[in-house]
This record gives structure tokens, sequence and C-alpha cells, in this order.
């Protein structure tokens, strides 16, 4: 037995745990939530990633300016770009985010972020901590909020995905023990179960939601899914209105696919690797990942973004501008709504459902054989100033 190895295991262990003990001081002396409504100017960077990034982010950020062109008027709001986060940028520096991005990215309130490449083991790029997770843990982003919706299913769920912890807390600090044994690490804490939890009751009661499902998989992962789940339940205790159940992920992941049940689940709270496969799974319902967006919220800062990957593919056979830029936009309608402007977000979302799952003039595919993304936006716009969206959106609603 090599002993020495596991001296070098406890002690980066030891290290670890340090790390995140102080992260748990942070946490809990973390300010309150920030209440937009009293600043002036409300800073939107809009960053354009890797792959097919730029491409939908030059559409997203052309949407959001059209919504807000009477805020930016009157100095409410302040649109920029935020240059820089790059692969490229990121691999010379070896860093997820390149320093003085992340200073930059911290200079405004919310960002707009297009897909960023996340590397693995055996890539050519260098194998460093994806950036969408280190933007999170940056600027404790910890609830992961996605909605999926097709009306005429019954379908009308929201994920509340926590988002700093998990795998993901500890993904890159794993350790080659030695050559046979490597050991990643699963963190969940008291504090980060509870806030997440909290936000999924408070989404409940103030949206008229009735039920909050917790997902885990607490009969085999015994510690730390069942904290997750005892502070689920210890937290729904405060809601005596609102009914709480649980679910585990397996049986979750094939209740999702059951017609006669999955309409029944509304607001659904979950650790950070089951609700990044769920979500994947349940926006395919909706008209595949390309359809939905995501929005990072913390208390202070709050990142919005597509929820699927940067597609180099599609930039080398120079197909980038038939990328759909609708998930971004999607994403842009729920910064609109987090900032304080909830009927532009309402809107928008009725406008990319008109254009996007009925009316659909024009359809994106990917290919030369569909509309780019510049083409979309421009109907969507269109359809935007359209002087009876709502009615049109209802009538589409009810077949
Ligand atoms: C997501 C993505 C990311 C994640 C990847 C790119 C690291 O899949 O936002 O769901 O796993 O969180
Ligand atoms: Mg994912």
């Amino acid at each position: 037995m090599d002993k020495a190895a596991i001296e070098r295991a406890k002690e980066h262990f030891g290290r670890l745990l340090e790390a995140q003990m102080k992260r748990m001081e942070q946490v809990k002396s973390a300010p309150d939530w920030i209440d937009y409504a009293k600043i002036k100017p409300i800073k939107i960077g809009v960053i354009g990633g890797d792959g097919i990034g730029p491409y939908i982010a030059r559409e997203a950020r052309r949407v959001l300016e059209f919504m807000l062109r009477d805020e930016v008027k009157s100095g409410k709001v302040v649109i920029a770009d935020i240059e820089g986060l790059t692969i490229e940028n990121r691999a010379a520096c070896m860093k997820p985010i390149p320093d003085d991005v992340l200073a930059e990215i911290k200079k405004h309130h919310v960002t707009l972020k297009g897909p960023t490449t996340t590397p693995r083991k055996g890539d050519p790029w260098p194998n460093i901590e994806s950036c969408n997770v280190a933007v999170r843990k940056e600027l404790d982003l910890f609830a992961n909020v996605r909605p999926v919706r097709v009306p005429q299913q019954g379908i009308d769920w929201i994920f509340f995905r926590e988002n700093t912890e998990d795998v993901y807390a500890l993904g890159p600090f794993g350790i080659e023990v030695d050559e046979d044994i490597a050991i990643d690490f699963r963190l969940i804490s008291a504090p980060g179960a509870d806030r997440i939890c909290r936000l999924a009751f408070e989404h409940a009661s103030k949206n008229g939601r009735s039920r909050v499902t917790c997902v885990t998989k607490a009969n085999v992962v015994k510690t730390t899914d069942g904290r997750f789940l005892e502070n689920f339940y210890r937290i729904a205790k405060e809601y005596p209105g609102i009914e709480a159940d649980d679910w585990y992920i397996d049986i979750m992941t094939a209740k999702l696919v059951d017609e006669k049940r999955r309409r029944d689940f509304q607001v659904i709270v979950l650790p950070n690797l089951y609700g990044d496969i769920l979500t994947d799974e349940a926006a395919e319902f909706q008209g595949g990942v390309g359809t939905a967006g995501s929005a990072n919220i913390g208390k202070q800062y709050a990142m919005f973004e597509a929820i699927h990957g940067s597609a180099p593919r599609m930039v080398k056979e120079g197909r980038a501008q038939y990328a759909d830029p609708a998930s971004m936009i999607r994403a842009a309608s729920m910064l609109l709504s987090h900032v304080g402007f909830p009927e532009k977000g309402k809107s928008l979302e009725m406008a990319l459902d008109i254009c996007g799952q009925y009316e659909k003039k024009l359809v994106v595919t990917g290919r030369p054989t569909g509309a780019t993304g510049a083409a979309f936006t421009d109907y969507l716009m269109e359809t935007l100033q359209s002087p009876n969206l709502k009615q049109r959106w209802e009538s589409y609603l009810k077949g």
C-alpha cells in the first residue's frame, strides 16, 4: 500500500475543506437581494462567447436594445458588449475567466452570455474549468432557473437547479490518488440547500403554484442528498399552503415522459448535476435545448444564457449564420423580467412562441435549408410590434 499517496490525498482534501469552509462564511454573510428599482443605470453586459455565440449574441442584443429603447434613452439602462471571454484567451492564461474579463463582468449588474466551449480531458484545448461554472461560482449565482412550457400538452414546469455545489463545486479538484484510484467530491451544504429550496417555494407562492417537488437519490447517496432532502422538507414547513413531495432522479426521468403524470409537476428543485441532466430532457419536449433559456440568479448578480453549447462544428462548416438565436433571446426575456420589466419579458416570450412554435413563417434549421438567425430575428421584431400580439398568442394557445 502506498502510504505516501494516502497522505497526499488527505492533505489535498484538507485544503479543499478549508476553501469550502471559507465559502460557507461568505455565503452566510452575503448581502441581501439587489433592488433594481433603485438602481440607475442598470448595467447590462452582452458576452459573445465561442463558436456560434457571437452570432446569436448579436441578434439577442438587437432584440434587447429594441425592447429597452426608452429606458436606454432615459438613462435607466445601459447596454454594452463585454469582449474577450473566448476559449483562445482562456487557454492563453489557463484560467476559466481571464482576470480582466472577470473585472469587466463584475462592473455590470446582469449579463447576457453566449455559449462558451467547455474543454474536457483529451480535448485539443487545455482541460481548464468550464467558464459557465466559473462565472456561476465567482458571482455566487446559486439558482439556475429553467422554465419549460408546452401549453398544448399541459406542460408548465419551472426547474430550480442548485448552481454552485454538488459535483460542480469541486469538479476540477478531484484526486488522482494513484494509478488505480481517481476520486471526485460531492458537496451539499445546509445554507446552499436552504437558499435554493426557499427560492423555489417563494416562486411557487408568488406565482400561484400549488406544488413543489424535490428530486434526489437520497436512498443511495445518503449523506449529501439526504441533507438536501431534509432541508427541503424543513423549508416546506414554512409554506403550509404548498404541497411538497419528492422523487428519485431515476423515476423522475421516467415520469417526465409519462404523458398522464408529467403535467402534474409544477416547480421542481434539485441538486446541480441532476438539474443539469433533467433540464436537457425537459427542454426536449419544448423543441430541444435550442428553444430553452436559462437564468443564473444570485442576490447581487445574474447571468442569462442559452442552455446549449457553442456548436463549433457549425462554424467550421460555415453555417454559423444559420444558428438559432431563439434560446439566447429567451434568456433575454428572462433578463427583462428579472431586472424589473416583466411585461416586456412576457411580450418577448409571446413573440418567441408565435414565431418559433405556432406561426413559423420562417423556420431556422441550422442549415441553408432554413432561415438565417438574422432573418428570424427580423421576423420576431416585426411580430413584437404587432398591435394585437397578446390576442394572437392566446388564439394560438387555444389551438
Ligand atoms: C449547462 C451546461 C453546463 C453545465 C456545461 C457547459 C458546463 O451543460 O448549463 O447546463 O453542465 O452546467
Ligand atoms: Mg447542461
